[in-house]
This record gives structure tokens, C-alpha cells and sequence, in this order.
């Protein structure tokens, strides 16, 4: 397989209602090959589903009688023109875009993702903030070797830690790690609202939100007072945890969040002493939901022993051994969610208006009145 024959290939597609090819045309940006996988990813200029539809249908017949086994096709089109050019609601102006972590279950990995997609980012030369939003298991302060600094409150607001060059608040930086707090939906509310109002963000290039797991309280109240840039998937490679990242997926559609991409993490296991990479859970299945919502697998990160003792000891793997494997393909995924929020913000997509509540303040919620769009339920938050 080279990338003379999946280009000869691609000009046998041709552009629905032309006759022109896609590869004539200059549709086709990039074409990778990885064995007898390829990913293909395209830029059109219809936003009509029929004619994504139909190119993804030629593409993968024209590349299976070429004998690529697995085809990863990204299809990029213009967004479908709004009633209103409003951006909604941001209350944390300073920061210019935002980047929800998030997984439909406990545990996958989405504190470590968080941590090391920060640090790779700030290592790339952006200015970069991390907001544990986890307010029932604050991790990220230990990631960070930071759980034992408080922060400096000036007046009425508080100053983020730095750590890594990364701006970072948590929860459990402001109670102290070992509290525990019984959370009423409600607090949970105006924490979230609080850790963007009242916390001296500088004007960030991005903040990466770490969500607590699931789909609640915490996303639909991030989503309706920041326009949220980019979601990113964290799932592992096993089914049930497949089917969670599938909700994680669907909320961030019903919230109008684009989708950036999805980790998979604990992906293959990486030998310590030989470096040897072994397949143990089965790994790649994060590429199915990735076609199935049209977006990129940003990283496989094998399962490795220093990214958890990296984690406990507060010393993230993409920064103390930056030429290990894992930590190349951490700077990797970062250098894509960076392609990715650069395209997402040349579209104009990104908009928190369809989802915000019309009712007074109190309730983010209302099963009455919220004027959301999603159509598949009687539920107007859209995310439960
Ligand atoms: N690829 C990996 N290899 C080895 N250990 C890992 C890997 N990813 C995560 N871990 C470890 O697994 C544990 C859970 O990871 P993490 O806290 O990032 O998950 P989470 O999704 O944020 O969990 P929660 O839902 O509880 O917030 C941590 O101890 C972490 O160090
Ligand atoms: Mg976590």
C-alpha cells in the first residue's frame, strides 16, 4: 500500500452532482497509511448529509478493491448555516477556548489524558489552563505534585496554581485532599459557575476541563455558561466501556459540543523491560465509534506502569520522559486537538445558544422551558 495507489484510488470517486473526481477537485487534505489501514480525510463544500453519505460509500468501495482492510475516513464540511451568529453565554471570556475531557464511566483514564494533553499543549507553547471539574474525586493536584499547595485568594477571587507552567484549580486544592463533601446538584452548579467567574484565569489559549464521569449536572452547566471549543472521548478498549463512550459521544451532540476526538486509553500494554507492545483488552475498537461520529481516534495510549506511578508521584510521563513512547503519542494527540480547535473555530460552529435555559437563575435545568433542540427526547436539558 502506498499513497500514489490510495490517491489513484480516491480519483475514481467522483464528487456527487459533478464530474469532476475528489482528488481533482483538491478535496483530499491527508491520506495516512498504517499497514493495510489508511485514514483519508476530506474537505468538502456541501454540508448536506446525502453527499457525506455518498463519498464515504464510493471511498471505502474504491479502497476495499485495493485491498485496504480498515478505512478511517474524516469528512470536514461547513456547518449548517444558524438562525443566529450569537456565540450564547461565556462567562469566562478571558479564555479562548475550552475543551471538555470527558467518559461515560469511572476510571478510564480521563484525569491522566487531561493532565498529559495539558503539559504536551504547554510544551508546544501554548498558555494553557486545567480545571478539574471532578468535584466528587479531585485527582488532579496529585497528577500535578501540587496537593499540598493552597491557593492565594485576592479579595473575593483565587489565583489558579501554577504547576508545569499550567494554570490549575481543583477542588481538592481548595478543601484540602481526603475531604468530602456531600454534593447537592444545585452546588454542584455554582461550583462549576464559580470555578469560571471567580478564579484570575489568565487569557488562556485553552483550558482543558476535567469532567467528573458520566453525563450530569456538571457537563450540561459547563456547556450552557462557556461555548465549549471541543469535546475529547476518553474510553478503554473493552465493550461496556465502548457503549459508556457512546453516551459520553451523544451528550456532547445533544450540548452542541464539536467533537475533537477520542482517546483510547489502556490500549495494548507496553513492556517495561523489552518495550514490547502486547494487545490485552483489544485495542483499536475506538475506531468504529470514531466513524460512527465522524471523528478521530487522537491517540491509542498503551497501558504503562510510569503513567500511573507519573500520576501518584506528581510527576506526568510527558514531561519527565518525554522520549518514551506514550509521551510521543500524548505530543501527538495534543499537536491534533490543536489541528482540530483551529478548524472547528475557522468553521464557526462552536455556540452555546441552542442550549441555554430560559428560566430565571437557580435552575440550569428546565424540563419546562429550555429551548433545547435535540430532537430524540422529552428531556430539554438533552443530557441525561
Ligand atoms: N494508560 C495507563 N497505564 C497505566 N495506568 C493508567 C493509564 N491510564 C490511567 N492509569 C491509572 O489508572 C487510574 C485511573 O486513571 P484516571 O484517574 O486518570 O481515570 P479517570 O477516568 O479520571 O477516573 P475517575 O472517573 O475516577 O475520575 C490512575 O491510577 C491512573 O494513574
Ligand atoms: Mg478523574
Amino acid at each position: 500500500m502506498n499513497n500514489d495507489l490510495v490517491k489513484s484510488a480516491l480519483s475514481k470517486v467522483i464528487y456527487p452532482g459533478f464530474q469532476k473526481d475528489i482528488v481533482a477537485f483538491g478535496f483530499v487534505d491527508n491520506i495516512e497509511i498504517d499497514g493495510s489501514n489508511v485514514t483519508v480525510e476530506i474537505t468538502v463544500t456541501s454540508s448536506a448529509n446525502e453527499v457525506e453519505e455518498q463519498l464515504r460509500n464510493d471511498i471505502n468501495l474504491e479502497l476495499s478493491r485495493i485491498g485496504v482492510e480498515r478505512v478511517f475516513i474524516k469528512v470536514n464540511k461547513p456547518a449548517v448555516p444558524r438562525e443566529t451568529s450569537s456565540k450564547g453565554k461565556n462567562i469566562a471570556p478571558a479564555v479562548k477556548n475550552f475543551v471538555m475531557v470527558s467518559s461515560g464511566k469511572g476510571g478510564v483514564g480521563k484525569s491522566t489524558t487531561s493532565v498529559n494533553l495539558a503539559i504536551a499543549l504547554t510544551m508546544s507553547g501554548k498558555k494553557v489552563g486545567l480545571l478539574d471539574a471532578d468535584v466528587y474525586g479531585p485527582n488532579i493536584p496529585r497528577m500535578l505534585g501540587v496537593e499540598n499547595v493552597r491557593p492565594e485568594v485576592i479579595g473575593n477571587r483565587v489565583k489558579p496554581i501554577e504547576a508545569y507552567g499550567i494554570e490549575m484549580i481543583s477542588m481538592g486544592s481548595l478543601m484540602g485532599s481526603g475531604e468530602a463533601l456531600l454534593w447537592r446538584g444545585s452546588l454542584i452548579i455554582k461550583t462549576i459557575q464559580q470555578f469560571l467567574t471567580d478564579i484570575t484565569w489568565s487569557a488562556l489559549d485553552v483550558l482543558i476541563i476535567d469532567m467528573p464521569p458520566g453525563t450530569g449536572d456538571a457537563q450540561l452547566t459547563l456547556a450552557q455558561s462557556v461555548p465549549v471549543t471541543a469535546g475529547v472521548t476518553v474510553t478503554t478498549p473493552q465493550t461496556v466501556a465502548l457503549d459508556d463512550a457512546e453516551r459520553s459521544l451523544t451528550m456532547f451532540k445533544k450540548l452542541h459540543i464539536p467533537i475533537a476526538g477520542i482517546v483510547e486509553n489502556m490500549s495494548g500494554f507496553i513492556c517495561p523491560e523489552t518495550g514490547k507492545e502486547y494487545d490485552i483488552f483489544g485495542k483499536g475498537t475506538g475506531l468504529n465509534l470514531a466513524n460512527k461520529f465522524n471523528t478521530f481516534m487522537l491517540a491509542e495510549i498503551p497501558i504503562e506502569p510510569s503513567i500511573r506511578t507519573g500520576g501518584d508521584t506528581g510527576k506526568p510521563i510527558t514531561y519527565h520522559q518525554p522520549n518514551s513512547e506514550t509521551a510521543k503519542r500524548y505530543i501527538k494527540s495534543a499537536e491534533r486537538l490543536w489541528e482540530e480547535i483551529e478548524k472547528i473555530n475557522a468553521l464557526g460552529v462552536v455556540s452555546n445558544d441552542m442550549i441555554q435555559p430560559t428560566t430565571g437563575t437557580g435552575s440550569a435545568c428546565s424540563t419546562s422551558s429550555a429551548k433545547s433542540h435535540s430532537h430524540s427526547n422529552n428531556n430539554s436539558c438533552g443530557c441525561h
